[in-house]
This record gives structure tokens, sequence and C-alpha cells, in this order.
């Protein structure tokens, strides 16, 4: 029988490309570039899948002019990539790689927020600009970590973590605010209490973002909401780009209304907005909350067994829609 031909739209571990070319007809992109517009349609015209990393967008127009495809895995938790109703229409099956992800994304959500309040990044610029001859009783004092109040706006699987984290490794009472609420007994145990988006905005010593990025959800930070924040708190966004209103945050910043912020996405991404790189305030990271060699490997497997299991007929092992000629 044929092997179904996929595509592998950017660079992944050999190993992982080792067991997709037990099961189908492999192009993947050895020269790891990105294939935008024309070329990833080219590419992929005449393919049944592909494993996509969350930067190539999987729209109407794309779809159209490649009807052979029937699933698009996704190597990445998120998937606001996917135009989900156009895929469903068209009969194609989305996948992305949830839970592999969620602690090491924690992990980071946390790194990121110590090092914004801490101010871990501005500090060792000046270092190693040979300036710590110039050493001040309130040199680089940021806010406390410990026992302060963390906000988190998203309680998914990636919110609980960090509220796990702030609350047991940290002591900080944690509030969040989420579409539904929590379980009881998850509240419990992430020792977290549901409150308004207004009462966390207003209260919150921390504010860690980690929603789905949808049309809802886009500018949950505005200016509004910044003005509502402590001009002492810091602001972490480790979901998307899009989330945050990045004009509107630069120029807070900038004024000083919020003390610091914490970003690994951005809108428009990899471009990122120049009044940000321009502010010592702000602790800027490339995307890459869920990048740890074991956390990659594991979303590269499940991306890969999702294929796999497709084009076998036991079903998609993570989907996020439901193909009405699946
Ligand atoms: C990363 O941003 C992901 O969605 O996995």
């Amino acid at each position: 029988m044929q092997k179904p031909s996929i595509l592998v739209a950017r660079a992944v571990f050999p190993e992982v490309l080792d067991k997709l070319a037990q099961h189908f007809t492999v192009e993947s992109n050895t020269e790891d570039r990105d294939w935008a517009g024309d070329e990833l349609v080219q590419r992929l015209k005449d393919k049944a899948g592909a494993l996509t990393t969350g930067g190539q967008r999987i729209d109407a127009p794309l779809l159209a002019a490649c009807p052979q495809l029937r699933i698009v895995a996704n190597m990445a938790v998120g998937y606001n990539n996917f135009d989900l109703d156009a895929m469903t229409a068209a009969g194609v099956q989305g996948t992305n790689t949830p839970d592999v992800l969620t602690e090491t994304t924690a992990d980071f959500g946390f790194a990121l927020l110590m090092a914004t309040a801490r101010r871990i990044t501005e500090s060792e610029h000046f270092l190693r600009a040979g300036l710590w001859t110039q050493w001040r009783y309130d040199m680089f004092a940021g806010a406390e970590v410990h026992g302060s109040r963390l906000g988190i706006i998203g309680m998914g699987r990636i919110g609980q973590g960090i509220a796990r984290r702030g609350a047991h490794g940290f002591g900080m009472e944690v509030v969040y605010h989420n579409r539904s609420r929590l379980a009881p007994q998850l509240e419990v145990e992430c020792k977290a209490r549901y409150v308004t988006k207004e009462e966390l905005l207003r209260t919150a010593d921390h504010v860690v973002l980690v929603l789905p990025y949808t049309a809802e959800s886009h500018h949950t930070i505005g200016a509004p909401e910044l003005a509502l924040m402590k001009p002492t708190a810091t602001l972490i966004n480790i979901a998307r780009g899009g989330i945050v209103d990045d004009t509107a945050l630069a120029l807070a910043l900038r004024e000083r209304r919020i003390a610091a912020a914490g970003l690994d996405v951005f809108e428009g991404e990899p471009q990122v907005h120049p009044g940000l790189l321009e502010l010592p305030n702000v602790v800027l990271t490339p995307h890459i909350a869920s990048a740890t060699v074991g956390t990659r490997l594991a979303m590269a497997h499940l991306a890969a067994d999702n294929l796999i299991a497709f084009f076998d007929g036991c079903g998609p092992l993570t989907p996020v829609n439901r193909p009405r000629s699946e």
C-alpha cells in the first residue's frame, strides 16, 4: 500500500522524522526556512497531512488549494494558527499537543515572573556594561514575590500549574479569573480564589496571562485594564500575542503606570513592538515557554503520533475539532 504523503513544515528532531518516515512519504523542511503563504501552499497541495509548529496559518484559501489535506498536527498546545471553522467545514482534522508541556510552561511562567519582579535581565545588562562600581542601596530593588498576591487570568492546566507554584512554593495569595470557575476541589488544590477580572487587576501584585487567543480574548489587556493595575504591579504574558495591546503596554511601562512586564509572546511576532525594545523595565523572550529538550521532544512525538493514529484509522489522540467527514 502506498504511504500517505505528509509535509513537516519546520525542522524537527531527527528521531521524530525517522518515526514519521516509517509511516509516510515525508517532505521535510531541512533548511528550516519559514515557508510563508504561497510556498507553503505549493508544498502542501499534494499532501494528505502536515506537521506544523504554530507559525503556519491554515485557513480557507490554503484549504481550498490543498484538497487532499486531511489532517494538520500542530506541535503546540495553542492552535490559533488554525481557522478551525474552515478546517472543520473542509473535513480537515486538527490536533494539538496538550498536557506534555503543562509543567514546563508553568515553570517558565514562574521564571519570567521572577526575572521581571526581581529585574534580573536589567541588572545583568548593567553588570555586563561594567557599571557595578555605581552601587546604590536601592540598586535594582524590585517587587516582592513571596507572600504577594498573584492574579492569574486563564485557569486551564498551565494556569493551575502556576497557581500551585505560587501558593505552595512561594506562599502567595492566588486569585484567578477564567471563563468558568474551577471545580471546588481544584480551587482547594491550587489554593486559588475566583474573582472578577476587575478585582484581579486592581489588587494583584503580579498578573499572569495564560488564556487561549480567540476573537474574545483579543486585547484582554489594553489601556483601560492597564489603568486599573497597581503602579507597582508586573504583567506576565506567556499566552499569545494579541491578548495584550502591546502599544498600550509600551506606553504604560514608559510612563511607569505599571512597574514592569515579562513577555514571551508578542503581537505580530517575530516582530516586537519597537516601543518595548527600548524599555529597561520589560523582560523579553522569544516564545520559549515550552522549550526544554524533553518537552519539545514530547511535543514532536505527540504531533507525529497524532498523524500516525489518524492514518491508521484509530482516530487522532488529541483532536481540536470534529470534521464532518471523519
Ligand atoms: C506554545 O505557545 C504552544 O501553544 O504550545
